[in-house]
Order: C-alpha cells, then structure tokens, then sequence
C-alpha cells in the first residue's frame, strides 16, 4: 500500500454504534486510498446486543476485541483507554473514527487525542443541554477533541460554532443511521417477527425503555407501567425489554405489575431486522432512545419520547416525534390522541437519505 493510504481505526462497542459504523466501514472498505480497522471494545457482549446486529448488517468480524464487559462508568471508560492505548501505539493510525455517544466514543478520543492521533466523530454536535445524561458529557468532550466533524442536521453545526470548534471541521453530511435503515427496510420486511408474536400490522404499540433516567428510579418506571396498564386496555404492547431494564425491573419489585399486564408482550432485545419489522409496521412507538426518535422520523411512524429533553429536536420539529416526558397521565393523552387518528405528520429531514456514508468517506479520501 502506498504511503498516502490513510489508516483508520473505526471504533465500535455499543448496540447503537454498529448500526452507524456499518455502511461506513463498508466504503472505506472498497476505497484504494483508506486501509480501514474494525474494533470492537466489548462495551455490549452479549449475542442479542451485539452478535445478532454484526449478522444482520452483515458485518465482517473485529480485527480488533478488547472485551471490556460491562462496569461502573469510570471502571468501564478506563477499561477501554489502557487496552485501547496499546492498540494505538501497536497499529499506529493516521485516524481513528467515532460514533455517537456511549462511554467507548469518549474512552477513545481521551486516548487518540493524547497521542496526537486524527479524531473523526460521526454524529457530532447533538446537545440535549441536560449534563445529567452521561451521553452529553460524552458527546461534549470527543467534540472538542475532534478534527473533523460529520453532524446529521444543521442545528448540529450551529452547537458546535458557538461552542468555539471552527466552522471548516465540521461538515453537515446527513445520517448514518438512516443509510443502514434504506438498505435494510426491505430485508425486514421478509422477518417473521409479527407472526412469531401473533401481532397485525398497525394493531400494537412498541415500548422500548432503557434509560438511567427512567429505569434506573423506581418511582417513574412505576409512572410509565402504570400508563401502560390504562394504555393496554386500548392496544396491544410489545416490549423488548434491554438488558439493564430487566435487571431494575426485579430491583424494584415490579416484576408482577408488569406481568400483570394482559395485552404486554415481553420479549428479548431483538436483532436489527426483526426490530426495524416491528416498528415499521408498528401503530406508534414510545421510547427513549435516541435513534428509535431518528427512525420513526423517517418511517413516518409517530414516536412519543419518554424524556423531557431530546438531542434530536429536528425529530420533533420536522419529524413524527413528540416529547412526553414519564408523566402517567402525559403518556397516556398522548397515546390515546393517536389512536384517535390525530398523530402529528412529518418529513424528512435534509440529507437522511441513504447517502451520509459516502458524502463522509469522499471528505475522508481528500
Ligand atoms: C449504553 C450507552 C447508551 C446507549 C445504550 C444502548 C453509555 C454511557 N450508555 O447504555 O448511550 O443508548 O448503550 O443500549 O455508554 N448489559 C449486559 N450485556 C451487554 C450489555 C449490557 O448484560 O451486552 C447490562 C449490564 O448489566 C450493564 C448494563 O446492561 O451493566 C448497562 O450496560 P452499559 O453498556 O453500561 O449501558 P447501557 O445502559 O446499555
């Protein structure tokens, strides 16, 4: 390979990065003028959180696995800089590429940056302004270690100018994610997830919950049950419940409430195909997470966000999303106003249009 081949680590370690890191790693695969790395730190190990969505995107291995399991955020995010250091210093990288904002994105920014390494971050410039949520720390401090800055809408470049990152690092190239979704919609049409659960298409609800915000307090994973208890009276429910969830579920002692529940289906984390099958043909979708928001935008699905803040306001702005917070009687009204066919409509944001992947690689390849 010639000199000017440029090597480039791409960092993956939790479920919402492998969808972002796919179809990139994909072209800079097939460029002649990049020599692409896939690591994969173990921040999310088990099968239905990692495994099943390297299947379904059809990813090749990890060249690279630092099994770092799970951990206080502290334990975990050191874990991931002593064993990504030694990556960094054996492979010696012109760049190293970033998704998102989990404690893997922030881990190795600390380490690239200290080593005077490229930082590319992918999914810049999101800001819920909320510094409760570890995912802003994260998002704020690789932004302002970073060299060049992909964002998925405007109002991204606008955050990141006034916090002082000069204009020409950043570049508005579109969503990631959303390239992963086009190319795949059509494969998840073939899933049989729907008669696997007895389900119709537009004939449930999907829940997904996972947030310390909401899962790791009693009290207001308690308010969202009990809106779901008057909600299932009116709709069927299905809740692939995330691994951290479960775990709360039995701290608390909401395990029968939840059973309880005669219209709730309770499943596994699904893999990428059978999930985007149920929420596309979902009748609406309650969550918070921050990427369901983005792909309910784009297939036109009406999302209630359990959160009072969203780094994605374009979602709720342009998109199908609104705001709900964990009020009991908030969600309910909510959901009951689109199940009376008043859901609010939405459109497309600029740029999500399948096509982010390779507008970054072409500003990668100059
Ligand atoms: C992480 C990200 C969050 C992202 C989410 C998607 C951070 C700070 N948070 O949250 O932004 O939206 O991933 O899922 O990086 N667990 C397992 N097996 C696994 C993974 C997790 O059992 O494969 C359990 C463990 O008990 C672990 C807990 O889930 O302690 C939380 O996992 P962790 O990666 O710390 O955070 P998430 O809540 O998944």
């Amino acid at each position: 390979m010639s000199n000017s081949v440029k090597k480039i680590i791409n960092v993956v370690g939790a479920r919402p990065n492998f969808m972002k890191v796919a179809p990139i790693f994909a072209l800079m695969k097939q460029s002649t003028e990049i020599d692409p790395i896939l690591l994969h730190t173990g921040q999310h190990y088990d099968d239905a959180m990692s495994k099943a969505f390297f299947i379904d995107l059809n990813m090749p291995e990890p060249d690279i696995y630092l099994k770092v399991g799970s951990g206080s955020h502290a334990k975990q995010t050191a874990r991931i800089m002593a064993r990504f250091e030694d990556v960094v210093e054996n492979e010696r990288p012109d760049m190293v590429l970033l998704v998102g904002d989990v404690n893997s994105t922030i881990a190795c920014s600390l380490v690239a940056a200290k080593m005077n390494v490229s930082i590319i971050h992918v999914e810049a410039g999101l800001r819920s302004l909320d510094w409760s949520m570890p995912e802003e720390i994260n998002r704020i401090v690789t932004d302002s270690l970073s060299d060049i800055l992909f964002t998925t809408c405007k109002s991204a470049n606008a955050n990141l100018i006034k916090e002082g990152i000069p204009e020409e690092k950043i570049h508005f190239v579109g969503n990631v994610m959303i390239d992963t979704l086009l190319q795949h919609k059509k494969k998840a049409e073939e899933s049989s997830i729907l008669n696997k659960l007895g389900l119709d298409n537009k004939d449930y609800a999907a829940i997904t919950l996972h947030r310390p915000s909401n899962v790791d307090n009693r009290d207001n994973l308690a308010a969202i049950f009990k809106a779901l208890k008057e909600l299932s009276k009116h709709i069927g429910i299905v809740f692939p419940i995330h691994l951290r969830t479960v775990e709360n579920i039995k701290k608390y002692g909401l395990s029968d409430e939840m059973r309880s529940l005669k219209n709730l289906i309770t499943t596994a984390p699904m893999g990428y195909l059978d999930f985007l099958k149920l929420v596309s043909n979902s009748k609406f979708v309650l969550t918070d997470s921050g990427g369901l928001q983005e792909e309910t935008t784009v297939l036109g699905v009406p999302c209630l966000t359990l959160r009072v803040n969203t780094e994605r306001p374009i979602t709720a702005l342009e998109g199908t999303n609104t705001l709900v917070g964990n009020n009991t009687e908030t969600i309910i009204n909510e959901s009951l106003k689109i199940l009376n066919e008043e859901a609010k409509g939405g459109r497309v944001p600029t740029f999500w249009d399948g096509k982010a992947a390779e507008r970054i690689v072409n500003i990668l390849e100059k």
